[in-house]
């Protein structure tokens, strides 16, 4: 067997302000009942003007360093996933590189939405298993509240503002690590979850602004059916291939856009619920930040143990899927 990645440090941040239902109803023609229904959403953070992705990217990564003791002189890489880059140049993996004083390492952002850490994860875990790097920084950061229209009550519900982000290193033991990752995309899904101004497409103008171009747009119907199959299906996949059940697995860490899509994988996948990391009531969909932050919550609680599987899963913009088994190793 080649060497495999193994996570060695896992964190997470999210600003201290929070927009609850109740704040949301006094915003838009809404309700705490509705949201909480048909999402699964309470509350979720917002990291207000002045401040850009990379900040929060940059405070998990602080964090991350810190507990596993070591300097961002050792990182070797840092990938980054988001949607909400600070600029459109030069991109987040510089900015937290120059921030975190990682003078080593090269980078790059990865966009694939809300399967961006999924991607990234799988991405960095090719450079460990190579022997080319011995650290890679996976970050997964979103300020959602920065694309969203606070006037369009069928988006400004479901998004918030969070990193997190987890370090790749090379593992000692058999049967560890970042085992296996199933990820798809199909751009036939472009037309249902987008944001269109400010690309080489559609510059920014006054009329990109006018029509409101700037704001996510989602066809919330069409998304859910398509997220409901294909995160389940790669998730049973991911399983089968590995010859694992549900029962098998420590827990379940999907990304956190509807309660109900999570729970239509997690029975699919024949996980019990106890076994599945929630945290969507507290934080909204976070894009690329969901997933680390579901394993970093878990981490810090003191409930993984060497040995325990974990299935990842993702549905998100594009569209894009994807699954990751990981064998926790410390
Ligand atoms: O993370 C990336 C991938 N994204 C996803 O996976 C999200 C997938 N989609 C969803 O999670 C759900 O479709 C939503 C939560 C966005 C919407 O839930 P839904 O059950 O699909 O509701 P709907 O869009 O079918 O809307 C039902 C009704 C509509 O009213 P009418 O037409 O039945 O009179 C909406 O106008 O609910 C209305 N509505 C609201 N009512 C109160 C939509 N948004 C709201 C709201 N408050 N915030």
């Amino acid at each position: 067997m080649g060497r495999k990645a193994i996570i060695t440090g896992v964190s997470h941040w999210v600003p201290e302000q929070v927009l609850t239902n109740k704040d949301l109803e006094k915003m838009v023609d809404t309700t705490d009942e509705w949201i909480t229904t048909r999402t699964g959403i309470k509350e979720r953070r917002i990291l207000g003007p002045g401040k850009g992705s990379s900040y929060m990217g940059v405070k998990a990564a602080q964090r991350l360093l810190k507990e596993r003791g070591i300097s961002a002189e050792e990182l070797d890489l840092i990938i980054v996933a988001t949607v909400t880059p600070d600029t459109m140049f030069p991109n987040n993996a510089c900015r937290i590189q120059h921030e975190l004083g990682a003078k080593n390492a090269w980078g790059f952002d990865l966009n694939a939405a809300c399967s961006g850490f999924i991607f990234a994860l799988s991405t960095a875990s090719q450079f460990i298993e190579s022997g080319k790097h011995n650290k890679v920084l996976v970050v997964g950061t979103d300020k959602m509240s920065a694309i969203t229209d606070y006037t369009d009550r069928t988006t400004c519900v479901l998004f918030g503002d969070a990193a997190a982000c987890v370090l790749l290193e090379p593992g000692e033991e058999e049967g560890y690590g970042v085992l296996d990752f199933v990820n798809y995309c199909d751009g036939s899904g472009k037309d249902y979850l987008y944001l269109l101004g400010g690309g080489s497409l559609y510059p920014a103008s006054h009329e990109t602004v006018d029509k409101k171009m700037h704001y996510l747009f989602q066809d919330g119907k069409t998304v859910f059916k398509a997220a409901v199959q294909m995160m389940a299906d790669v998730s049973v996949e991911i399983l089968e291939r590995n010859r694992l059940t549900g029962k098998d697995i420590a827990y379940f860490i999907p990304h956190q856009a509807n309660y109900r899509i999570i729970d239509a994988a997690a029975r699919r996948m024949g996980v019990d619920s106890d076994k599945v990391v929630v945290n969507i009531d507290r934080y909204g969909n976070t894009t690329a930040a969901t997933i680390p932050m579901g394993l970093s919550e878990i981490y810090h609680d003191g409930k993984l143990k060497k040995g325990d599987y974990i299935v990842m899963a993702a549905f998100g913009a594009g569209y894009t899927w994807g699954s990751a088994l990981v064998r926790w190793a410390i």
